[in-house]
């Protein structure tokens, strides 16, 4: 292991595995014994693999590694994209002791994850992220799937990788708006779990944007220790998992109406995190103080705080009533009992709720 390699573990039994953090790691790093077949498959898309693919393929010397490369897009997290997957896998007649490698962001991410899933009824992969977003959320924890013209992320499966790669060094070349999506997701751990975490981004966030590889390691760092503790406890999302939805209800209404794509996924996350906020402080649950902490941290990201022109409050509730958190007709949300202290609210005051989405949506955002 490269000495500066810094090393979690989800600990979920035998299923436990490895997120190994640091700069410089890919193509340096050897994965080989996290695939046990001889048989490996990247699966990466048309913008990652120039870049990275062939480092990749360097982690795992010995194997018969082969690709395949995927078109570029939240747009195509569907059903006829996943297909070349399986298509690549039988074509080369992969075996059920193939591994598989998602070598990219959350999309390559969920879609090989649930691939792996699938093919010949589940076989293992591991997670290369090279996003921020992906390095700090959707390559722990085992959620994988794709999108439904009707709601985000609907079909699915939890499916745990062996081991997770992370290599800092892959953000310097993420376009700004992807490194702010990203942020999105590291704030969310200060805001829903680590106050001194939320404190410290406060003090770094110019450094973060800027890509400084040290406060970006601490960053990722912090991030998936918060969400490796909350998937060890709750892995199938029976409770606590949950809380890692802040801002994703309405993040995810706005994503569904804009049409995917258009927003980022973090971006989303940005706007539904601040007006999760405003309905907080509506309830009496945060101060108006603490609501401002919040815009001032998702505006200092670079991130939206607003929501898309035209969307109506008719157009939250219909996009929010297929949450997957909702039970029997109730809308489940996640707010703020306090910075650094997230919960879960079921059917929240209609009336508080109706003001706050009647306030962005006048395009009164922050
Ligand atoms: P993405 O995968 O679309 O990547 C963003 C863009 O950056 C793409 O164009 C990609 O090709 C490009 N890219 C990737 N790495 C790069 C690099 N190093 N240099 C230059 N360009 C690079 O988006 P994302 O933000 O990584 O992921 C969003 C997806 O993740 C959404 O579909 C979301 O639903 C999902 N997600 C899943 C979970 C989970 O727990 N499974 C959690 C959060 C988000
Ligand atoms: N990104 C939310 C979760 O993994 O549960």
């Amino acid at each position: 292991m490269p000495s500066a390699t810094r090393e979690l573990k989800v600990d979920l039994g035998d299923r436990s595995y490895p997120i190994l953090i640091g700069a410089g790691l890919l193509g340096k790093q050897d994965l080989s014994t996290y695939a046990a077949g001889q048989q490996v498959m990247i699966v990466t898309n048309e913008t990652v693999a120039p870049l990275y693919l062939a480092a990749a393929e360097r982690c795992f010397p010995g194997k018969n590694v082969d690709h395949v490369v995927l078109p570029d897009g939240e747009k195509f997290k569907d059903w006829q994209t996943l297909n070349l997957i399986f298509d690549a896998l039988l074509e080369r007649r992969h075996t059920r002791k193939t591994t598989l490698v998602a070598l990219g962001g959350g999309v390559v991410g969920d879609m090989t994850g649930f691939a792996a899933a699938c093919y010949q009824r589940g076989v293992p992969f591991i997670q290369i992220p090279t996003t921020l977003l992906s390095q700090v959320d959707s390559s722990v924890g085992g959620k994988t799937g794709i999108n439904h013209p009707l709601g985000k992320n609907m079909i699915g499966a939890f499916h745990q990788p062996e081991a997770v790669l992370i290599d800092a060094d892959t953000l310097q070349t993420l376009p700004e708006r992807e490194v702010a999506a990203g942020l999105a997701e590291v704030i969310k751990y200060g805001l829903i779990r680590d106050a001194a975490f939320l404190a410290w981004l406060e003090e770094s966030m110019a450094r973060l944007s800027s890509l400084e590889p040290g406060a970006l390691i601490e960053a990722i760092y912090r991030s998936c220790a918060c969400k490796a503790e909350v998937v060890a406890q709750d892995e199938r999302e029976g409770g606590l998992r949950a809380v890692l939805n802040l801002g994703h209800t309405f993040g995810h209404a706005i994503e569904t109406f804009a049409g995917y794509g258009e927003w980022l996924h973090g971006e989303a996350v940005g706007s539904g995190m601040v007006m999760a906020a405003d309905l907080s402080r509506r309830l009496g649950m945060i101060s108006e103080a603490d609501q401002a902490r919040v815009d001032r941290i998702v505006g200092q990201a670079g991130l939206p705080t607003s929501v898309p022109a035209g969307m109506q409050p008719d157009d939250f509730r219909r996009l929010m009533a297929v949450d997957k958190k909702n039970i029997d007709g109730a809308l489940r949300l996640v707010l703020l009992n306090a910075l650094g202290d997230a919960v879960i609210v079921a059917d929240a005051n209609p009336d508080r709720l109706q003001e706050t989405l009647s306030r962005f949506c006048q395009g009164m955002g922050c």
